[in-house]
């Protein structure tokens, strides 16, 4: 199985969501069961974004882009993942954006994994250089089962900056992830990807698919990122 993994980031209402599936609609990407599509969306778009891809018959599977740390009580504002159960089946975790603004450490990166897992979530863990081992070593000691999550190689200097890095030091870095997870789980690659270049990173042995941020927002680019895996 292949993974194409959308994220929106801070962008889109509702509104904007929905006209988004009418265009991809309109644009007929050449799904194919082979290639897993998943969008994670503000949390303020899935309800109804599920609604209209279910009318639609539409083979794309939603996440969301954060959980809470914490399990359900008195915490203002924050959305648990008892909350998220019923909406989604994936959840991003420790992306580089919320480490750098929201002071997101590895410790609460391994809380939110536990508790995506009891609520039946995959976890979509992102990881880079950096914090790489440490990050592992913290979901070992926190129990997480890592054969049940997706990991994301995510180097920060590729990350929205329109410079992807070379795929082959993306596919020594997954190689390095894959000895620290004994192999137990899909490991994507994501940083500037677009239709031009998804292929010369999926084609590597060890990366199992891309996360895509920018191009995802367009509908006409993120259907041929599809088209171009599907081919
Ligand atoms: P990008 O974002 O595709 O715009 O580089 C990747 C990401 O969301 O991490």
């Amino acid at each position: 199985m292949k993974y194409i993994i959308g994220n929106w980031k801070s962008n889109q209402n509702l509104t904007e969501s929905l006209v988004w599936i009418d265009s991809i609609q309109a644009i007929k990407p050449r799904f194919n069961k082979d290639i897993s599509v998943i969008l994670c969306l503000p949390f303020t778009d899935i309800a109804g974004f599920n609604h209209k891809l279910a009318d639609l018959e539409m083979p794309i599977t939603t996440g969301a882009q954060n959980v809470s740390h914490l399990a359900p009580g008195k915490h203002t504002g924050e959305i648990n993942a008892a909350m998220l159960a019923e909406l989604v089946s994936f959840c991003i975790v420790g992306h580089s954006d919320r480490r750098r603004e929201f002071a997101e450490t590895s410790e609460m990166v391994a809380k939110k994994a536990r508790l995506l897992l009891e609520n039946s979530i995959t976890p979509i863990v992102c990881l880079d250089l950096p914090y790489l081992d440490e990050q592992i070593k913290e979901l070992f000691q926190k129990n997480i089962d890592v054969s049940r999550c997706i990991f994301v190689y995510e180097p920060i200097a590729a990350v929205g900056t329109g410079r992807p890095i070379d795929p082959v030091d993306a596919n020594h870095t997954a190689n390095q992830i894959s000895f620290l997870i004994d192999n137990a789980a899909p490991i994507l690659y994501g940083g500037s990807v677009t239709s031009d270049n998804v292929k010369s990173f999926v084609s590597q042995n060890r990366i199992d698919g891309v996360l895509v941020g920018t191009d995802s927002l367009e509908p006409t680019l993120f259907a041929e990122i599809i088209n171009s895996l599907g081919n």
